[in-house]
């Protein structure tokens, strides 16, 4: 960062109204950390079910804080008051900081920022937590593409300190210290990086699964690599923690990965991911990946 940006990091303040636009696994556990540290936050979805799945997780992730004596029932309960569940955008005009949490799919996404867009007041930051889209595409369907940036959580947010403020072309300094203020606010460490395929993590991340993806080709099995890989230190081996990503995410990673850096990240070969994602095995989320999960529980693999 130049120095003129961290001055302006230093200045400005965190949001005192945020929302989250999904509250799938990772809208609903932004809005569960947002909540924590007391910071506001609406939790937008478009269908009632998913709001109600967001707000039963984050209480049940306020309820285990309470069991380990680190909350009172009472903080656990002012914590969840600080989650608004919506349905529409009602309320959306105060609010300073949007992260944009719905499926990895660009034209849904575009839709969704233009729409929020012309909800949210003059000068409210715009954020995506896209994995791998770039966020400069994004921000062509803006009126204001100075004011979006990317802000990218790893899964599961309550645990997974980093989170990567995305600049794109067109992001003004401003956007990404409010953005950076935000992340540090919810007790995360936030990195900025510049706008290309998978940002910094993911151009790391996913060769790795990719060089998993060449290993299970040669014959080796899913279940001796998580264990080998997990005996070498990491928490989950590849297998499992591609069920955590989810594997249509990875899916999708993997194939703006593979457009962005054909020369490193081209398969000649249906991978195990694409496999699994035909047959509609999405990991966790779906109770099947690699393993078989209590649907919706998530947990280590049975
Ligand atoms: N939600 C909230 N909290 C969780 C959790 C979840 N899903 N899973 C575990 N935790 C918490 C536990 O409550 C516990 O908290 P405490 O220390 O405050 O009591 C702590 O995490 C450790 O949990 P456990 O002892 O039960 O479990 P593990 O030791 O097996 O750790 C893990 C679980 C933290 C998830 C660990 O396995 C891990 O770090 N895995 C790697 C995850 C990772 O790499 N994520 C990045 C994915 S990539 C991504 O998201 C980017 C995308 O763009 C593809």
């Amino acid at each position: 960062l130049k120095s003129k940006s961290r001055e302006l990091i230093r200045s400005v303040r965190s949001p005192s109204q945020a929302a989250v636009l999904g509250a799938g696994i990772m809208g609903g556990g932004i809005a569960y950390q947002s909540a924590l540290k007391n910071v506001p936050i609406i939790m937008k979805d478009i269908a009632q079910q998913g709001l109600d799945l967001g707000l039963a997780e984050a209480g049940k992730l306020l309820g285990k804080q309470v069991d380990k004596g680190r909350m009172t029932d009472e903080q656990s309960e002012r914590a969840l008051a600080n989650i608004q569940p919506a349905l529409d955008y009602t309320g959306f005009d105060k609010v300073d900081i949007v992260v944009e949490a719905v499926v990895e799919n660009p034209t849904v996404k575009k839709a969704v920022l233009a729409e929020v867009e012309a909800e949210t007041a003059d000068g409210a930051i715009l954020t995506s937590n896209t994995s791998t889209i770039s966020i400069t595409d994004l921000a062509s369907a803006l009126k204001s593409p100075a004011h979006f940036c990317g802000m990218h959580f790893f899964n599961p947010v309550p645990v997974m300190p980093l989170v990567e403020v995305i600049r794109g072309k067109q992001s003004s300094d401003d956007t990404i210290a409010k953005t950076v203020a935000y992340a540090t606010a919810l007790g995360k460490i936030p990195i900025v990086v510049n706008d290309c395929p998978g940002f910094l993590v993911n151009r790391i991340l996913f060769p790795y699964f990719g060089a998993f993806c060449q290993l299970i080709r040669d014959g080796v099995d899913f279940w001796e690599i998580d264990r080998v890989m997990e005996a070498f230190g990491w928490p989950m081996g590849p297998a499992y923690l591609l069920d955590v990503v989810g594997i249509d995410t990875a899916e999708h990673c993997m194939d703006v990965m593979a457009e962005g850096f054909p020369d490193r990240m081209k398969y000649d070969f249906r991978t195990v991911i694409n496999f699994l994602y035909e047959k509609d095995d999405l990991g966790q989320k779906s109770g099947q990946g690699f393993y078989r999960y209590e649907a919706g529980k998530g947990g280590r693999p049975q």
